[in-house]
């Protein structure tokens, strides 16, 4: 029997932990899908791009790439990078490449303290935290604009440039994001990071519109506060934070110390979103290849289950991705951990486990 609607989905696990807990994130939606009475399915496609590709090929992708997944419903992304590959090499080359022509201008991630796993953080014992990044996706610091060796001026006297860009149509459209998903979540509030006082062109652009989208939401507290400020509150207060809303780099840096505070790096999931829809968008754990412990079967896949769970919801199965949630939070609640949050769990027996909670 066919299922009602089906999924297609695009597969790229890329390097070393990406393959693992990709293969753990589809176990765990096949198992969803099997169980939802032909109701829905996905269908997988798998796409080998990532360094042992460029080892071959000379390149991450292939070069017709962004057509072939332009069609799909969704990508599903493990980790890009790998020591053999210098590293912007591998980035710009897979994932950027992705995000940046499929428009995917909003990287929602989101800071859960999961039961079960010990935060350093004193207060995450008694204290209810919970917070979103809202990471700028498209421009900013990681927009490629400069050049090395502008003047040739030869050994030890090499120049380079990098710019950030900031426009007034991507400041607004990630802020208007950040409010409306503010709008959803039972504390109203977006804490903008900027670092004006430094950068008095693009981070004023960036504080200005904020004021300006602000006046749209008087339902919606605000405050803006300097990155390094931020840093410190994201350990010293997190209790007031909601969504944070910040620039690519700001974002990405601040995100990694949110899920160190929850816990492990391991945990944390991310969706890459086209809100428009032209394009698919792109669910990815935070975290990357971690050549450190790859393939020996002991990653975290909470955060590649997590991603999948965002995927869930932007394909509108609410109950599903909430379920998934559910099942994650039984799992670490009963002690079934990875050994980056203290247990001595493979990457398989805490898939299993979800899986299990998933059907009960
Ligand atoms: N989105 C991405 O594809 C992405 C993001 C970050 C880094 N990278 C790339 O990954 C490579 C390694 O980078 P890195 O070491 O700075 O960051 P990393 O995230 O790969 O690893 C940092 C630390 O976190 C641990 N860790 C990461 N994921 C884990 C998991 N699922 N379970 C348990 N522990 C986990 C690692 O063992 C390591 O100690 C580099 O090539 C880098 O460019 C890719």
């Amino acid at each position: 029997m066919t299922a009602k609607q089906t999924y297609r989905i695009a597969a790229i696990p890329a390097d070393g932990v990406g393959l693992e807990v990709v293969e753990a994130g589809r176990a765990v939606l096949d198992a969803l899908a099997a169980a939802s009475e032909n109701r829905f399915a996905f269908e997988w496609q798998d796409f080998p791009w990532g360094s042992d590709f460029y080892a071959q090929h000379g390149k991450m992708m292939d070069e017709d790439g962004l057509e072939q997944l332009k069609e799909f419903d969704a990508i599903y992304f493990g980790a890009v990078g790998w020591p053999t590959v210098p590293d912007h090499v591998s980035l710009w080359g897979l994932r950027l490449r992705i995000c940046q022509n499929f428009d995917q201008w909003a990287n929602v991630r989101p800071v859960e303290f999961l039961p079960g796993i010990q935060s350093p953080l004193r207060k995450a014992d008694d204290t209810d935290l919970n917070w979103v990044v809202v990471r700028e996706n498209s421009e900013g610091e990681y927009a490629g604009l400069g050049g090395r060796n502008l003047s040739a001026r030869g050994d030890g006297g090499e120049v380079a440039i990098q710019s950030a860009l900031f426009t007034e149509v991507g400041c607004e459209r990630i802020m208007r994001f950040a409010f409306d998903l503010a709008r959803t979540r039972t504390v109203k509030k977006v804490s903008s990071v900027t670092k004006s006082n430094a950068q008095q062109y693009g981070m004023v652009l960036w504080d200005d519109v904020f004021k300006k989208v602000a006046l749209d939401y008087p339902d919606v507290q605000t405050e803006s506060v300097l990155v390094d400020a931020m840093a410190a509150k994201f350990v010293l207060h997190p209790e007031d934070l909601s969504v944070v809303v910040a620039s690519n780099l700001n974002a990405d840096i601040l995100s990694d110390l949110g899920s160190a505070l929850a816990g492990s790096l391991g945990l944390a999931a991310s969706a890459n979103l086209n809100p428009e829809r032209r394009f698919p968008s792109m669910f990815e754990p935070v975290h990357g290849s971690a050549p450190d412990i790859a393939g020996k079967g002991i990653c975290n896949p909470v955060g590649a289950i997590g991603s999948a769970a965002l995927m869930l919801e932007h394909f509108g199965l609410l109950d599903e991705a909430k379920a998934v949630q559910r099942a994650i939070e039984d799992t670490t609640g009963n002690g079934i951990r990875t050994a980056d949050v203290g247990g001595n769990a493979t990457t398989a027996e805490v898939t299993a486990a979800i899986i299990e909670s998933l059907a009960n």
